[in-house]
């Protein structure tokens, strides 16, 4: 069963919450996520993110710096490349294998599958305070540098929650073959998934609808998908101040925001 976690109200009924850019700011750092919807078009969708964001390139993506998400076969199938596939995705934050991370990311669905494929977030500040509350030892390790290692050829050294000054941290993981952990961090990914399958949310994207969201704090996956999908990622860097990764410890002890 999903954790019901703030930033998610206009999710209940799907409704069309495109909101003005000082709201989806405000929404951003309050709550790491924006729900979006009618963005239709490659355009609409490539306009909207213009007006958030500076659009950094990716591995995949087109020269607008937009990423068509689509099924391309068997090419999907080599190490790092399971987004462009129909199987399940499994939580994960995105770009962690690169220096920088990009900070927001902006997923749009174009074409709905004929089943499956449902995105399912989850708040990394809510992951973090899951764990706090339950296994501390297991937060204190997970902060640890050099504890988690992300990407090809013994992957980049890194951890999956990093402190900021001020208290903020943000997080930073992947769980797919190109992610390896230190013996002790090892050990405490179960607690991890645990965190994360509790405060989980799945929602079935329909055409023009989508998630702004920032990177740093939220995590995203995707169920497995059954016929053609197309969706269209952006990932950038904000067009408004945003402080390092989120605040910690100011939710319930189950994982919940308190009001
Ligand atoms: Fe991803």
């Amino acid at each position: 069963m999903c954790a019901r976690t703030a930033g998610f109200e206009a999710d209940d009924s799907q409704q069309q919450i495109v909101e003005a850019d000082g709201s989806i700011a405000g929404r951003l750092r309050e709550h790491g996520l924006v729900m979006v919807d009618g963005l239709v078009s490659r355009e609409s969708v490539l306009a909207f993110a213009r007006r958030v964001m500076t659009l950094v390139p990716h591995r995949d993506s087109d020269p607008d710096f937009l990423t068509t998400i689509h099924d391309i076969g068997q090419g999907a199938l080599r190490p790092g490349w399971a987004g462009l596939g129909n199987g399940e995705l499994l939580a994960h934050t995105e770009g962690s294998s690169v220096p920088e991370p990009p900070r927001l990311m902006l997923l749009v669905c174009l074409r709905q599958p004929v089943s499956g494929g449902e995105v399912l977030l989850t708040d990394g500040q809510a992951v973090h305070d899951h764990l706090t509350a339950t296994v501390p030892e297991a937060v204190d390790l997970m902060g640890r540098p050099g504890t988690a290692f992300y990407g090809d050829g013994g992957g980049r050294p890194a951890q999956i929650f990093t402190r900021h000054p001020g208290g903020r941290t943000s997080i930073r993981f992947r769980q797919d073959e190109l992610a390896q952990f230190s013996p002790v961090v090892g050990r405490c990914l179960p607690d991890l998934k645990a965190a994360i399958a509790a405060n989980q949310r799945d929602i079935a994207l329909l055409p023009g609808q989508g998630y702004l969201i920032d990177n740093h704090r939220y995590l995203h996956a995707r169920a497995a998908v059954s016929g053609p999908r197309l969706c269209l990622r952006a990932l950038g860097t904000p067009l408004f101040p945003l402080q390092p990764g989120f605040v910690a410890g100011d939710a319930g002890s189950d994982g919940r925001r308190t009001p």
